[in-house]
């Protein structure tokens, strides 16, 4: 098998990148905490300068990479596959932080219980084999679709350390993974995956006076898994809010454990916010969208500045595009406090 060298500057720190295999793909393998979003040629995040070198780029979007910035050797890490050995100059890197908690590997299990939440939402819990599986709590996997070459991306909801992976999926009718969950999965059955991704992790600074966790539908996955994480191992003195989103009351699901958790906290509020007009009316809490919930929630006098909050966000592009727009323009939250992830 053919490999070439990838060289990282200014890091000064290079690895091998096989044959078919994008430069982020190796760099996670190898440990390096590249900076990356959809790893898919549309979000910009991964945008690198090719010092020297030819790559080969996998198809993308030209909103993430214009001809002309492609022309000047600019880069899409997620997309490049090397021809030759390369030197990639990082636009957005960490100097303090550019190795992995958990490098990315591939790995096996079988799935231990399929049940239902709600009408849509199904919780799979997946038995890993041989050596617990790493990750940190907000983390996701990419899970092999059975039978087939693609692959879907699930946030765990646990916490690392049991040796099992629970996941919170939405069914869509027809769907190539979560349709499997209406009856074509069963106990006992083997799934592959590889992981850990993502940077939707803790982050807090001893600054930053709390955080909000905000999640829609499945995004509850990654946001319980931070709140356990916080309860278990972080910081319980500070203030959480935990807002939930959802349509109609039967979308809400987890209340007791999430209020069971909230209260091993010193300050914890839960904010379920209903935006269906019909069980809205009749709910006795919040109302509307989720952003609007998190809008007049922040602006009440007695709530902590949302500015030195850590924020941490999943769900629909729709909901994170109307939050990250509110807390960035409207209440001056700088962006590098907040995290997410998109399941679009
Ligand atoms: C980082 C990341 C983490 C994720 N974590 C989770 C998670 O914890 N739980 C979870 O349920 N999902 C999660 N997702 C979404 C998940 O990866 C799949 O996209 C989703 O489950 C649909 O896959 P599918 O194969 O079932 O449907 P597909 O076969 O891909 O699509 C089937 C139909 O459903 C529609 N559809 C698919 N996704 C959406 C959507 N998000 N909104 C509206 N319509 C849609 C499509 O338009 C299509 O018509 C995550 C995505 C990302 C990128
Ligand atoms: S990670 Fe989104 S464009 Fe590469």
């Amino acid at each position: 098998m053919t490999t070439y060298q990838v060289t990282l500057e200014p890091l000064n720190e290079s690895f091998e990148c096989g044959e078919e295999e994008t430069v982020l793909e190796a760099a996670l393998r190898h440990g390096y905490n590249l900076v990356h979003g959809c790893r898919e040629g549309r979000c910009t995040a991964c945008k690198s300068f090719l010092a020297e070198g030819y790559v080969d780029l996998k198809p993308y979007s030209t909103f993430a990479l214009s001809t002309s910035e492609e022309e000047e050797g600019f880069t899409l890490l997620c997309r490049a596959v090397p021809e030759s050995d390369i030197v990639v100059e990082l636009l957005d890197y960490d100097p303090e932080d550019y190795r992995l908690e958990n490098p990315v590997i591939e790995a096996a299990g079988r799935v231990a219980a399929i049940e239902p939440l709600t009408h849509d939402i199904t919780l799979l819990t997946l038995e890993t084999d041989g050596d617990h599986f790493l990750f940190q709590a907000g983390q996701y996997v990419d899970l092999a679709v059975p039978g087939g070459e693609e692959t879907r991306s699930y946030s765990m909801a646990n916490l690392p350390g049991s040796g099992t992976l629970e996941f919170i999926v939405k069914r869509y009718p027809g769907g190539v993974f979560s349709g499997l969950l209406d009856g074509k999965l069963a106990v006992g059955d083997p799934l592959s995956f590889a992981g850990p991704y993502g940077n939707c992790v803790l982050k807090h600074q001893p600054s930053e006076s709390g955080c909000l966790l905000i999640a829609g539908g499945s995004g509850m996955a990654p946001m319980l898994s931070l709140l356990r994480a916080i309860v278990e191992t972080g910081a319980p003195t500070r203030p959480v809010t935990f807002f939930y989103g959802g349509r109609a009351l039967r979308d809400l699901f987890y209340l007791e454990q999430i209020e069971e958790l909230g209260s091993r906290l010193e300050r914890f509020e839960f904010v379920p916010v209903l935006s269906q007009p019909g069980d809205a009316d009749v709910w006795g809490g919040e109302r509307g969208f989720i952003h609007e919930a998190v809008d007049r929630n922040l602006r009440r006098p007695s709530a902590p500045s949302a500015a030195e909050q850590r924020i941490y966000m999943a769900g629909p592009q729709v909901m994170i595009d109307a939050t990250v727009e509110l807390l960035t323009q409207v209440h001056d939250v700088d962006a590098d406090r907040i995290a997410y992830d998109t399941f679009g």
